[in-house]
């Protein structure tokens, strides 16, 4: 199936006869913000916020990792630092050690110059700007986008020069799991040299992510079908605590031979959302067109915002590449991942302890902050509307948003919503 451009209106059309902005549309309003509004406004007391798409402690509040906080003051005390203009492709510290976390610091790429990086302004910069460079470079035009997907993955590679975003099937709404064999199904039928955009782990929105030896013969339909892997890499270190294991199919696939490219985002891993640092990761076949990528991607960042900002990369070059700020940091790591698998199992337990009907199993399979519970659009309205319980229509809900003071009130509204609500 193919998705349109969900940010361009067809009645987008300016005459000459007309105020210039009267021809704005208004198609590209999202959901959530909508759902952000309505939870601002809301003033009642216990209302929860399930749509949010950052950590929260269980006091219910954002959380500086304590060695960002440690940093960030020493960068305050040292006079020796400046605000000059970064480079073009951002810091080389951090541009290496970042591609050094995803691909492994020992992998043989490196030593063999196989790799073009760029430090980009977060995940969703490095979508964008990786997007750019096959569209204009490769003139690549079709790509695999999962459904569901990460809504802002059609809106990047639309506005990239992505002309055709097709999408490959992903969730099982009766089994509340991987629709594998819809996934394969949709990759083999893929046009060839087609982009495949693929979650390293934690899937948003589903939560689900496929397993090693699934990850294989995905592996090998895209090699079969000359399919180019571009990861998306926005979760590492937060989805189980352990960045190897939640960075193994972007591996896997490396020692496979692709060609890839890879995006990731230190929003999340760490809490650094507003300061937007990401990296873009090329892995080539031949080193001799390693030069070239560099003086293209260099070009299109002029286009875009000339240099990346500075000071959240600096924070996490310190990090990567300090042994002793990266063990806490990694402690910190494993802290929100515990959280998260923690109110996952809390809120399994009160729904099995309700006798709520159905199966809720996949709340604590699934992995990451976000879970795709499985309720219906009605089901939902009820929780929005009934019990101040804000998530979007697709039912995926940030599992960090639930605490020990408010995982019973939602258990407790599931059950309602389950038991007096229409299952459509
Ligand atoms: C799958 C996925 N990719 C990319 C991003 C982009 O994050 P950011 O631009 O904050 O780095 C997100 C954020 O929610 C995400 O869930």
């Amino acid at each position: 199936m193919k998705i349109g451009n969900p940010n361009i209106s067809e009645a987008n059309n300016y005459s000459s006869n007309m105020p210039y902005f009267s021809s704005v549309g208004d198609e590209a309003v999202v959901e959530f913000l909508t759902l952000r509004k309505a939870y601002q406004e809301d003033n009642f007391p216990d209302k929860v916020d399930l749509g949010l798409s950052a950590y929260r402690t269980d006091e219910g509040q954002p959380w500086v990792l304590p060695v960002v906080r440690q940093i960030e003051k020493a960068i305050a005390e040292d006079d020796s630092l400046n605000h000059n203009y970064c480079d073009n492709l951002g810091i080389e510290s951090f541009r290496n050690a970042a591609s050094k976390m995803l691909l492994g610091e020992e992998n043989p790429v490196f030593k063999e110059g196989k790799i073009v990086n760029a430090q980009a302004v977060s995940g969703t910069g490095a979508l964008r700007l990786g997007a750019m460079f096959l569209s204009r470079c490769l003139k690549l035009n079709d790509c695999y986008i999962s459904s569901p997907c990460f809504q802002d993955h059609p809106i990047i590679f639309h506005a990239a020069g992505f002309t055709n975003c097709h999408t490959y099937r992903y969730w099982d709404a009766v089994e509340k799991n991987l629709d594998f064999a819809g996934m394969k199904e949709d990759l083999l039928n893929a046009i060839e040299d087609s982009v495949v955009i693929l979650q390293a782990c934690a899937h948003n929105p589903t939560g689900v992510d496929p397993t090693q030896e699934q990850w294989k013969e995905i592996a090998d339909i895209m090699e079969r079908k000359k399919l180019m892997p571009f990861f998306d890499c926005a979760y590492q270190g937060f989805a189980t605590g352990d960045l190897e294991k939640d960075s193994w199919p972007v591996r896997y696939f490396l020692s496979r031979g692709f060609e890839m490219l890879c995006a990731q985002s230190f929003s999340k891993n760490f809490g650094l959302y507003n300061e937007r640092v990401g990296n873009l990761t090329l892995v080539v076949k031949y080193p001799s067109v390693v030069n070239n990528c560099i003086t293209q991607l260099s070009s299109f960042v002029t286009g875009l915002y000339l240099n990346p900002p500075h000071y959240g990369a600096r924070i996490v070059s310190l990090v990567l590449n300090d042994p002793v700020l990266f063990k806490k940091w990694t402690d910190h790591l494993k802290i929100m991942s515990d959280r998260i698998k923690q109110m996952r199992a809390a809120l399994k337990a009160k729904l099995d302890q309700l006798g709520t009907p159905g199966t809720w199993g996949h709340v604590v399979s699934q992995i990451g902050m976000f879970s795709y519970m499985g309720l219906s659009e009605s089901q939902v309205k009820y929780l929005v509307e009934q019990r101040h319980i804000y998530l979007p229509r697709s039912s995926r809900i940030n599992i960090c948003g639930l605490n020990s003071k408010n995982v019973d009130y939602v258990a407790e509204a599931i059950h309602e919503a389950v038991t007096t609500i229409p299952d459509n």
